[in-house]
Formats: C-alpha cells, sequence, structure tokens
C-alpha cells in the first residue's frame, strides 16, 4: 500500500514557546522522511522476488518497514497532541487519568520524569490505553524498547532531538515544559474515548461451564492471605497427582473419581475452591457435583499451572493431607 502525509493536526501559529518554523521542520523533512521511507521500503518489498530473496532480507525490510510505519504514526499523534492550552483537562478525563496514576499530578510528574530521563538520548513518552488492562499507562517507546502490544497511545511526547533543537539547543527540560504547556486534552480525551471503546482480548470461554462460578488465583491467595474460612481441594487427576512434586500450599488433595468417598468430610458452612491442572474439565465436573450436593464451591480458573505462575506458594504433594495441616 502507498501510505499517504497526513495534514498537520496542530495550528503552529497557536503554539506557545514552540515556533512555527520548529513545526514546519520537523514536519516537512522529519515526519516526511519518514513517510518516504516507508514507501520506498514498501515498495522494495512488493518489487522483491520472493523465491529468490534470502530470509534475512526479508527480515531486515520488514524490520525497517515495521520502524518507519512506527514513527510515522507516533509522529502524527505527536502534532496532534499539540494544540492546546494544556491546562484545561476536561472533567472525565481528568477523572480517568487520577484513578489511574492516583492523581493527574502524580501523572504529569510520572510522564515528565520520563521523559526528561531520555534527556541526550532518542525515543518517544506516551501514554497510552490498553485493553488488556483496561487502563491507562505511561510508555517510553523507542529502540530499545518498543511499543507494548495491543497499547493505543493517545499523547505522544517526541524526545528525538530534531523534535526541540532549533528552538531549544539541547535545552531538553525547556521544550518538555513547552510541550506540556501546549497539549490539547481535547483531542486527547476524544482519542481516549475512542480507544477505551475496544474490547479486550477475548478470554477463554468454557461454554460448557459459563454457568459454573469461578474464582481467580488472585483471588484464592487473597483468601489465604487474610485467613478467611476456605476449603481448597486439588483434585487434579489421580494419573497426574501421581508424578506431581508440589501442590498448592494450604490445599488438600482428593482423587476426583471418589468424590462420593470424601464429600461427606466436607462443611457446607465453609466455601469450597477446587482446582485441576489447567482448570478445564475435571475442577469444573467437581465443582458442579459440590454445588449439587449443596455445597458452596467454584471452581479455580487456570488451575494449578496458573497458580504456579503467579507464583502462589506451594509445598510437597501428598495425597493424604488432612485438612486440619492443609494451611502450611
Ligand atoms: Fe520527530
Amino acid at each position: 500500500m502507498h501510505y499517504e502525509v497526513a495534514p498537520l493536526f496542530c495550528r503552529p501559529w497557536t503554539l506557545n514557546g514552540i515556533t512555527p518554523k520548529l513545526i514546519e521542520s520537523h514536519y516537512e523533512n522529519n515526519y516526511g522522511a519518514c513517510v518516504a521511507r516507508l514507501n520506498a521500503i514498501s515498495h522494495e518489498l512488493r518489487a522483491l522476488d520472493r523465491s529468490a530473496a534470502s530470509p534475512q532480507i526479508v527480515y531486515r525490510l520488514k524490520q525497517e518497514q515495521a520502524e518507519t510505519l512506527s514513527s510515522a504514526l507516533l509522529h502524527e499523534l505527536y502534532f496532534a497532541s499539540l494544540g492546546g492550552d494544556g491546562r484545561n483537562i476536561p472533567e472525565a478525563m481528568a477523572a480517568v487519568i487520577a484513578r489511574d496514576f492516583g492523581s493527574v499530578d502524580s501523572w504529569r510528574n510520572e510522564f515528565m520524569s520520563m521523559a526528561t530521563a531520555l534527556d541526550g538520548r532518542s525515543g518517544w513518552v506516551l501514554l497510552a490505553w490498553a485493553p488488556r488492562l483496561r487502563r491507562l499507562i505511561n510508555l517510553c517507546v523507542g529502540d530499545a524498547c518498543p511499543m507494548a502490544p495491543g497499547c493505543i497511545p493517545v499523547l505522544v511526547l517526541d524526545m528525538y532531538e530534531h523534535a526541540y533543537h532549533l528552538d531549544f539547543g539541547a535545552n531538553a527540560s525547556a521544550y518538555i515544559a513547552a510541550f506540556m504547556r501546549n497539549i490539547d486534552w481535547n483531542a486527547v480525551e476524544a482519542r481516549y474515548l475512542d480507544a477505551a471503546a475496544i474490547k479486550p482480548p477475548r478470554a477463554l470461554e468454557q461454554e460448557a461451564f459459563a454457568a459454573l462460578p469461578s474464582i481467580t488465583v488472585a483471588e484464592v491467595s487473597t483468601l489465604q492471605r487474610t485467613g478467611a474460612p476456605v476449603q481448597i481441594i486439588d483434585v487434579r487427576p489421580q494419573h497426574y497427582s501421581s508424578k506431581a512434586t508440589d501442590m498448592m500450599a494450604g490445599a488438600v488433595w482428593r482423587d476426583p473419581e471418589r468424590v462420593d468417598e470424601w464429600i461427606g468430610a466436607l462443611s457446607k458452612d465453609t466455601p469450597i475452591v477446587t482446582f485441576c491442572v489447567y482448570g478445564f474439565h475435571i475442577g469444573c465436573e467437581t465443582t458442579a457435583k459440590l454445588r449439587e450436593a449443596g455445597f458452596d464451591a467454584r471452581y479455580m480458573a487456570g488451575g494449578h499451572s496458573a497458580w504456579k505462575a503467579s507464583r502462589g506458594a506451594v509445598k510437597l504433594f501428598r495425597s493424604d493431607t488432612p485438612p486440619e495441616t492443609s494451611d502450611e
């Protein structure tokens, strides 16, 4: 495809302490060269004889294409971040920033610190929406620091020297302050609203157990940490557990094939958490049986593997762990 130069978003003559000459030079020379390079690389890729080209050449061109595309898009967002007075953050936007950073001042402090740390180096500082986390985060992006996958920048600061040298010389701090004075918060908020409307990556859905209550490993960890009463039952299958060396601290192992033999020892007054190896059928089926029998049971999503991946405490595996010693 052919990449078009995006028209300049901000009005250079309205900026406070940043000259039109700097913006023009940045837009025409640096951004323009970036788009031209992007098109040249893309043309080179289209013209490449894939049957004869070495994988190394394809890799190098694709890497350059990714770098120039990233630079072009970030430049467009940089120019689109300028043009406001930097002060009047819409109330709803300020509330989101305060929710995710503690306060607007905390966000500003972190954002400016990151920019200051790039003084003398090259990179971008971004305020971005992370759909996976459902929150805003500040990111540094550059050669040694790629964009976190899926994150959507809503505010972009260019910390390459060409972005400020013409007006500010080597005084990056003055440039950062000038950038903050010119942020167009209405445009930032509009981009945030667009970004926040994007759905996060889909979670695993187990249609067969959609109605079955589950609990996360983090929630189980909290129950254990706070000493909340809970009966945690490891129901990994016998053929798996016979080779297991560890199990969740605080859990007891019970054979899922023999629920009828141990169900009578459980208390109906205390919630139950069951888990299998990965959180699929065995844990869910055991939970369903316990709920049918009138117990307040939930299965732990992700099972024993998710517990270990989240660095949950484990102990040596014992198939005969008595309940009263399960909180070791
Ligand atoms: Fe730039």
